[in-house]
């Protein structure tokens, strides 16, 4: 029915996929929210916000923020739609090509999507762009430098076509210098004994109102 691979993997997980990885999606989730400061009023966008589960921890501490997410598999949407508040604004489509004006988000924000990307460095120029000038962008995905993650990224490549590939903290950073990015820090941490994870923070601008 779909012909990519993304589409495609996550029709067929979206039923599911709380229960399945809720030990995952929880912590990379906390992590994230520790990482990460929202201010009354902000507007905020999730990349492949999947189920809604990183906008539902960020509503329920800020709920007079306004929370938009993009992901380009319905089913998972229908998913988050249940969980969400209506003024929750979910849209079907790419971290590459994103639907919105420039300087529209105070925030944007990624969870457990960023290797899944085919083009990383456009899909991080994009969020610059959709960026208010001195907004934020906070993402956390699998780090490679962790040999279970390298392992595991190895397996995924060969066996699982919806799988992209994952990052070192090094070429993270070179990664969102290269979109513009500045006032990079990134931090890597593990969840258990197999999660490498690392959270990437940066801002669109030089002056960096510590505000995270
Ligand atoms: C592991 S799930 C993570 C979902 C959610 N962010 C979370 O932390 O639970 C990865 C999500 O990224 C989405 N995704 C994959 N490629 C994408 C792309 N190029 N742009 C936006 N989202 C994408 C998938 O459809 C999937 O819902």
């Amino acid at each position: 029915m779909y012909s990519d691979p993304v589409q495609k993997e996550y029709s067929r997980l979206a039923g599911q996929y709380d229960s399945r990885w809720s030990f995952y999606i929880n912590t990379t989730i906390q992590e994230t929210i520790n990482r990460l400061k929202i201010n009354s009023g902000e507007r905020i966008l999730d990349l492949g916000c999947g189920t809604g589960a990183l906008i539902q921890g960020l509503w329920e501490m800020s709920p007079e923020a306004e929370f938009v997410g993009i992901e380009p598999c319905i089913e998972m949407l229908e998913i988050a739609k249940q969980k969400l508040p209506n003024s929750v604004q979910l849209k079907v489509g790419y971290a590459n090509n994103l639907p919105f004006p420039d300087n529209y988000f105070d925030v944007v924000v990624s969870t457990n999507a960023f290797h899944y990307f085919r083009n990383p460095v456009q899909a991080l120029q994009e969020a610059k762009r959709v960026l208010k000038p001195n907004g934020r962008l906070v993402i956390t995905d699998w780090c490679h430098d962790y040999l279970t993650c390298q392992v595991f990224d190895l397996y995924l490549r060969l066996f699982n076509r919806a799988h992209f590939r994952t990052y070192g903290l090094s070429e993270c950073q070179l990664k969102l210098q290269d979109a513009g990015l500045q006032g990079i820090t990134i931090e890597k941490y593990k969840i258990n004994w197999f999660w490498g994870m690392m959270t990437a923070k940066a801002v669109k601008e030089a002056k960096i109102s510590s505000d995270f």
